[in-house]
């Protein structure tokens, strides 16, 4: 017995890195599992259908059951044959969990209305494109009188939540807006038996991250701390038909899972009143506010050994010195 038998399960992105583990777990906890992945290069160019087959291949060789589906989840109508697929060839669809992504870092001075518009296309439309036509169909389920427990689980980064990083200003702001969709979602969906989660991986060594300093060394054996197969138990869980909870979003790293609390209220100043601006001048002196180098020198300490407000500012500047262009 696996701890999600039975449950058909569709993983956007699931070819390579994070969704890949994720298929492969899940397949060997007995789900019935949708690969979806049209096998685009990192900045998502080009194509491969190969890259999507070769998991299913890897599944069904270790006794598994799984289908490929090559959409774009940018794409509307293949969001939905995403959702048809796991129906058709499987019966039902008990878990989405959105996945997909691509990067392309640059600098604001020097990132394109393309490279903006392509990157917020899969990280957060996508994310929305799939789960509408989901929602669709477990809402007709619902209304048929089926009471199913039914599980969405989002895929959002440490850029975009706790620490947005420099050239990341599509990337960031897409997955800082799936974070928010994953509460919208859970307040929504509920009544349709759906729980919507999110989870959030950190330091996983795919190809996106291997070009990081310290992420391609892998340990010759014992225990991978950047491996990216991490999340694949902390996304089971949530996919879980026991799981109780809706509106989360976890991080993950390593052997870590932390709940976050997004953007909670800090200080305050009041004034019954309207403020003139020199009186919120002063006032706003008594009151802490996060340094945003001083925050991300924190959150690199620990994983890249980078500390300090001039080592951020030496990292940014050799960062956008590198790929600037005019225009
Ligand atoms: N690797 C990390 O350390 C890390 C950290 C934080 C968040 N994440 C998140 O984890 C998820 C997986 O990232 P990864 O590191 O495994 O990346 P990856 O590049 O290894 O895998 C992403 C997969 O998504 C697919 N994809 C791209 N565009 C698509 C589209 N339009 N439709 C369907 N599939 C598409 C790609 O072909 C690729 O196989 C992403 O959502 C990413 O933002 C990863």
């Amino acid at each position: 017995m696996g701890s999600l038998d039975g449950r058909v399960v569709l993983i956007t992105g699931a070819g390579r890195g994070i969704g890949r583990e994720e298929a492969l777990y899940f397949a060997g906890e007995g789900a019935k599992v949708v690969v979806n992945d049209p096998g685009v290069a990192i900045d998502g160019s080009g194509g491969d259908t190969g890259v999507a087959a070769a998991v299913v291949e890897e599944i069904t060789a270790r006794g598994g059951q799984a289908v490929a589906n090559t959409d774009s989840v940018t794409d509307w109508e293949g969001a939905r044959r995403m959702v048809e697929t796991a129906v058709d060839t499987f019966g039902d669809l008990h878990v989405l969990i959105n996945n997909a992504t691509i990067e392309r870092n640059r600098g604001m001075a020097d990132l394109s209305e393309e490279d903006f518009d392509v990157v917020v296309a899969v990280k957060l439309k996508g994310t929305f494109a799939v789960t509408r036509w989901a929602a669709r169909y477990w809402r007709e389920r619902h209304a048929a009188g089926e009471r199913v427990d039914r599980a969405v689980i989002n895929t959002s980064s440490g850029s975009g939540l706790l620490n947005p990083l420099p050239a990341q200003s599509s990337y960031a702001a897409g997955n800082a807006g799936v974070a928010a969709m994953t509460t919208v979602g859970a307040l929504e969906l509920g009544r349709y038996g759906v729980r919507v989660n999110c989870i959030s991986p950190s330091m996983a060594r795919t190809r996106l991250t291997l070009e990081v300093p310290g992420m391609s060394e892998k340990p010759a054996d014992g225990f991978d701390p950047l491996s990216p197969a991490a999340s694949a138990p902390v996304a089971a869980y949530l996919a879980s038909a026991g799981c109780p909870l809706t509106g989360q979003v976890l991080s993950v790293r390593a052997g870590s899972v932390a709940v976050n609390h997004p953007w909670s209220r800090g200080d305050r100043v009041h004034k019954d009143g309207l403020w003139t601006v020199e009186e919120l001048a002063e006032a706003m002196k008594g009151v802490s506010v996060d340094d945003p180098f001083d925050k991300l020198a924190q959150a690199l300490g620990g994983a890249l050994g980078t500390t300090g407000h001039a080592q951020i500012q030496e990292m940014i500047d050799a960062l956008l010195d590198g790929g600037s262009s005019e225009g």
